[in-house]
């Protein structure tokens, strides 16, 4: 049995982690086993600290506020990620723009966004896709590059809008996500 380390990025709420928690954390899949090893956010306020601890997994947290440039940020965290030397990162949710510090160190390194890039870069991307005149709307999972949203996109998943509310769009959106994570995930770690 083989052992497949990861390794989740967050800020905020969680939910991305928990459900990749819930789905892979130690599970197996033709012989392989998954392990989000650690977990690291740059917020001590972060919602997902609690939801990894309820796993019994790792959770370091590195202020973005104790530094003084991206770079020496990046320095840290890349270090931290290597000491446990992952086959994957994962980003969910994880709220900063990453530097050629990190990208040129950590080459397999995945993020999700709430919309069908190259459409709704950046924050907000969940209103100004709500807000837009599409009739369509999804996510994207995709690999971490030097610019912000634009690595090679791996797979994305939509639904056909029906007047929704922002509240039941935005539940959808995050549904998406938590289908289209793990599975992306798995296939990444498992079947490549
Ligand atoms: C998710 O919707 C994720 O796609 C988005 O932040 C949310 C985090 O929620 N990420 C981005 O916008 C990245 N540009 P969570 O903390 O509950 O998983």
């Amino acid at each position: 049995m083989s052992l497949k380390k990861i390794v989740v990025l967050f800020s905020g709420e969680g939910t991305n982690l928990e459900n990749i928690l819930k789905k892979l954390h130690k599970k197996e899949f033709e012989g392989k086993k998954i392990q989000i090893v650690k977990t690291i956010t740059n917020n001590p306020k972060a919602k997902g600290i609690e939801k990894a601890k309820k796993y019994g997994v790792d959770v370091e947290i590195i202020d973005h506020k104790n530094f003084s440039s991206r770079e020496e940020y990046d320095e840290v965290l890349v270090k931290s990620i290597k000491k446990v030397n992952p086959h994957l990162v994962v980003l969910a949710g994880f709220m900063r723009i990453l530097s050629p510090v990190f990208t040129s160190n950590i080459k397999n390194a995945i993020n999700i966004h709430p919309s069908l890039l190259p459409l709704f870069k950046g924050v907000n991307a969940i209103k100004k896709s709500f807000e837009s005149e599409m009739k369509v709307a999804g996510v994207t999972v995709h690999r971490v590059s030097d610019e912000l949203d634009s690595g090679k996109i791996l797979d994305q998943c939509c639904f056909h809008r029906d007047n929704e509310s922002f509240e039941e769009f935005e539940k959808k959106i995050h549904q998406l996500e938590y289908k289209l994570y793990p599975e992306v995930i798995k296939t990444l770690l498992i079947r490549e």
